[in-house]
């Protein structure tokens, strides 16, 4: 399907997504987002692809939600639509992992759909923001809440409160960021990471997004239980057989998602 803001790209197992609002910085307006969770959805569902990128353009991932579409926005009618509410429920539901290939801005809702993905690969050029304190308003994607569990409250405060950005390196310090690289290699490393979850059975990859995931809404005693189950789950598999196998084996394996 041919998409007004995005652009999409299917090959060898990875669906490669490109926000493309390069005039406003890709910033997250209606359509892209609406665009964007289609695309995910798709992919969700299509058997050809294992992995999701999501990149933007090299100055900038996404510079936030669009502020020219929200500025005259009255409170009844943000509450009444619940802004932001079915992208964010959307992009929750996506069950395959997903990487965020960041160079330049991710401020904002840019940001928070950054660490909505399940890990973000950054370039050296990368800066991460919640600057929505400057606005007038707050985040409302996950910038108080999904920040503060990457980088605990002390600097999840700091960059909500004052609006100031971070680089790369104190993203990846902070555990925000898995890796960074030289902006010039981004897309070829984020696509090799993706060409490496792609390799595996995607039954085992969704379960393993699922068991972290759980890490986040439950006790650790609930949540070691929860993976175990999974865990022994996967050996109903063709694919744990074959992974297993292949290992006494020393051969490669072939997974068939079954
Ligand atoms: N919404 C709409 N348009 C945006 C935008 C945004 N979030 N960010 C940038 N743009 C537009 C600019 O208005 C400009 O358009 P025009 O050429 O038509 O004027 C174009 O993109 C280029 O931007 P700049 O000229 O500002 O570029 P710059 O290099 O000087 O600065 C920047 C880059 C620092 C990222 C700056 O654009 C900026 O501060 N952007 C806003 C960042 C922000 O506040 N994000 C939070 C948005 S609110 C939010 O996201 C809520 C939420 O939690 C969901």
């Amino acid at each position: 399907m041919a998409y007004e803001t995005l652009i999409v790209e299917i090959e060898d197992h990875i669906c490669l997504i490109k926000l493309n609002r390069p005039d406003a910085l890709n910033a997250l307006n209606t359509k892209l987002l609406a665009e964007l969770c289609d695309a995910l959805e798709s992919a969700d569902k299509n058997d050809k692809v294992r992995c999701v990128v999501i990149t933007g353009s090299e100055k900038a991932f996404a510079a936030g939600a669009d502020i020219k579409e929200m500025s005259s926005k009255s409170y009844v009618e943000v509450f009444m639509e619940d802004l932001f509410a079915d992208a964010s429920n959307r992009l929750m539901g996506i069950r395959k992992p997903i990487i965020a290939a960041v160079s330049g801005y991710a401020l904002g809702g840019g940001c928070e759909l950054a660490m909505a993905c399940d890990f973000i690969i950054a370039g050296d050029n990368a800066k991460f923001g919640q600057p929505e304190i400057n606005l007038g308003v707050i985040a409302g994607m996950g910038g108080s809440q999904r920040l503060t569990r990457y980088v605990g409250k002390s600097k999840a405060m700091d960059m909500n409160l004052t609006g100031r950005f971070m680089d790369a390196e104190e993203a990846e310090r902070a555990g925000l960021v898995s890796r960074i690289v030289p902006a010039k290699k981004l897309m070829d490393e984020a696509m090799g990471a993706a060409a490496k979850i792609a390799e595996k059975s995607t039954i085992s990859t969704l379960a393993a997004k699922e068991a972290v995931n759980r890490s986040y809404e439950t006790t650790l005693t609930e949540g070691l239980k929860y993976e175990r189950r999974l865990f022994h789950a996967l050996f109903a598999t063709d694919d744990q057989k074959e992974g297993m196998g292949a290992f006494l084996e020393k051969r490669e394996a072939q997974f068939r998602d079954r």
